[in-house]
């Protein structure tokens, strides 16, 4: 049976995020080295992105390298990030027939010069987009970006742009790698860890988590699906009462 038709299309999660995790342990089940699970990680990518268009997500946020993930080998860093510049330079025009605007958070100065090249140009071509927003997150630490907007917001206090009193939540939203981007709805890691390591910790103060085991190589639309029902079966309530939130 088609999974797509049990979605309720009124209640789709505005924001997914996700933490594609296992690619590593998919290749070694396979007697592969770990750059091979990231090579076969593109597929699910592919997948995640087009059931999320087709069903309305309008935010979809993907966890593509940490700030951590600079201490794994050379070789490794070096393949994550040509794998990077040629699916951002092969799939240009798809985003563009799908109308995709893409978009990166995260320390971005700190990549490859021609990484940061590509990325500039495949954000700067689909900015006009509007089916839904595909955001990498490169070089991304949640912490580091809160203490990023701290810095900022401290130099705007110290000359006078801003007032103590007047700082808000939506300050601090403002002053993110996300400014532009809603609070995370659903959150989705694969791979049977249940963390949600340096991801989005602002953004997620209210989202739903969903953990499967299957490895991110594995991961196709059903798997998404079903996370996007088991979201909807969920009773969000921000704090108040179940009555409050049937009434
Ligand atoms: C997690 O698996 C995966 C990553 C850290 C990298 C994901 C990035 C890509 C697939 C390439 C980026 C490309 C684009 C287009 C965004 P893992 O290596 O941590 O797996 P393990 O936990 O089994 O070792």
């Amino acid at each position: 049976m088609d999974k797509k038709l049990n979605i309720d299309l009124q209640r789709v999660p505005n924001h997914v995020a996700v933490i594609m995790d296992g690619n590593g342990r998919w290749a070694k089940g396979k007697g592969m080295n770990r750059i091979f699970g990231h090579r076969n990680a593109l597929t699910a990518i592919r997948q995640v992105a087009d059931a999320s268009s087709e069903i309305g997500v309008k935010f979809l946020t993907m966890y593509a390298f940490s700030t951590e993930n600079w201490k794994r080998p050379k070789l490794e860093v070096d393949a994550l990030m040509s794998l990077l510049i040629s699916t951002l330079k092969k799939e240009l025009p798809e985003f563009q027939r799908k109308n995709v605007k893409v978009n990166a958070i995260g320390n971005l100065t700190s990549l490859p010069k021609n990484a940061q090249k590509v990325l500039e140009d495949v954000i700067n071509s689909t900015k006009n987009n509007t089916k839904i927003t595909l955001t990498f997150a490169l070089s991304y630490g949640s912490r580091e970006e809160i203490v990023n907007a701290i810095k900022n917001i401290s130099k705007k206090v110290v000359n006078k742009e801003v007032n103590i009193e007047e700082i808000s939540e939506k300050t601090i939203n403002n002053h993110l790698y996300t400014f532009n981007l809603p609070d995370v709805d659903l959150m989705i890691r694969t791979s049977g860890e249940q963390r949600i390591s340096n991801y989005l910790l602002w953004q997620m103060a209210y989202a739903e988590l969903y953990f499967t085991d299957i490895l991110w190589p594995d991961y196709r639309e059903e798997h998404y699906y079903d996370a996007i029902i088991e979201y909807q079966n969920r009773e969000r309530r921000f704090g108040k009462t179940s009555e409050q939130i049937t009434e």
